[in-house]
């Protein structure tokens, strides 16, 4: 039925399959930024949290009856922390992004998204009545021709912290130019920078030194740098009431797992308590990227263009007999070809300094 589509997919090498993680392999593919993945200790305490109550499971939507005390507690731990009104959490990033991007523009608005924007919200792009157009990646100047030049009700903006495909910082200027116009809402994907930037390791609010206003949206994923499963919206109470009330993904869907929000909350305890150690963990590498590639790596991703998938392929596959694990991302993910490595902090930097000295 799809043998042709599959084999034309095959034949240009971005054929995707699932493989087994070998554990035996040094890992620096994952998002696992801070190595919580791996730090049971967590686990017991979340388990012991979840012991307290008569359920383990949410069993309905949370607009049902499937909202909890665990649910509440991180939602308010989210918000003191990072200084926004109200919160919901999703079942995962993709599900949160979903809701944002397919629930909040309306007819007669302007959808605008930076052209790298993660698939989740360019395919919820794409149900949506208002107006969609996208703007050069991370190019302030740009994003402000749109914004000058069109009219809309609202214009609904999305960007990421940290682009998950380049690690490209996301520009504050970003912030500037949205702040100088009217019924404008700015989403932050921050996927790849919670957990990564920011003194308390809260992202680009916290690291560009902003504090949240009405217009601002922060999404935040718990898969990656946080070891668990799920996701968070923060925003103002409006904006959370609407979603509440509009957001297909939130509504009719099983509320986020109890155990994965409760482990999360418990993770960035831990990153709290241990941002010293962890902040000297990242920069050690940070160093050591610039000091081997003369490139400046402002969260945790590096990448490194080839010239074919193939090469690619090849590349990866060398690594892995040399005991690494890198990514092989290719098109259509990205437009070049590259391996992203992600030099977690657990993994032991004399391994980096071998990957890097004496195999790229
Ligand atoms: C920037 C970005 N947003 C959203 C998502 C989706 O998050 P999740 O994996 O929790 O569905 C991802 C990654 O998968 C991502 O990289």
């Amino acid at each position: 039925m799809y043998s042709n589509e599959l084999n034309a997919i095959k034949k240009s090498n971005i054929f995707r399959q699932k493989v087994l993680y070998d554990e035996s392999l040094l890992d620096l593919a994952s998002n696992d930024y801070l190595g919580l993945s791996s730090k049971f200790a967590l686990l017991t305490r979340a388990v012991s949290r979840l012991k307290m109550f008569k359920s383990h499971a949410p069993k309905a939507s949370q607009l049902v009856n499937g909202y909890h005390q665990i649910h509440k507690d991180f939602e308010e731990f989210l918000c003191r922390h990072n200084g926004f009104e109200d919160a919901i959490l999703a079942g995962s990033g993709f599900l949160a992004n979903l809701a944002l991007i397919e629930a909040l523009p309306r007819k007669g608005d302007i959808l605008i998204l930076d052209e790298k924007y993660h698939a989740s919200g360019i395919l919820a792009g794409k149900l949506v009545s208002a107006k969609v157009v996208t703007f050069e990646h991370n190019n302030p100047e740009k994003l402000e021709e749109i914004l000058k030049n069109s009219t809309y009700k609202k214009a609904i903006i999305a960007v990421e912290g940290i682009y998950s495909m380049s690690g490209n910082l996301l520009k504050k200027e970003i912030f500037e130019v949205v702040e100088k116009y009217k019924n404008t809402l700015l989403i932050v994907d921050e996927a790849h920078s919670s957990g990564v930037v920011g003194e308390n390791f809260l992202g680009v609010f916290e690291l560009f030194n902003i504090k949240p206003q009405l217009n601002h949206i922060k999404m935040g994923t718990l898969g990656k740098a946080y070891g668990s499963y799920g996701a968070y919206i923060l925003s103002s109470k409006h904006i959370i009431e609407f979603l509440q009330n509009r957001a297909k993904s939130l509504i009719y869907t099983t509320a986020p797992s109890l155990i994965d929000i409760e482990l999360a909350h418990q993770g960035m305890l831990f990153i709290m308590k241990n941002k010293k150690t962890l902040h000297a963990k990242i920069k050690k590498r940070q160093e050591l990227v610039k000091m081997c590639f003369g490139i400046d790596m402002l969260g945790l991703i590096f990448t490194y263009e080839m010239n074919s998938s193939t090469e690619v392929l090849n590349m990866q596959n060398e690594l892995k007999k040399r005991g690494f694990l890198v990514g092989a991302i290719r098109p259509p993910t990205v437009e070049k070809p590259m391996l992203r490595v992600i030099p977690r902090v657990n993994v032991p930097l004399k391994d980096l300094k071998r990957l890097f000295y004496v195999y790229m």
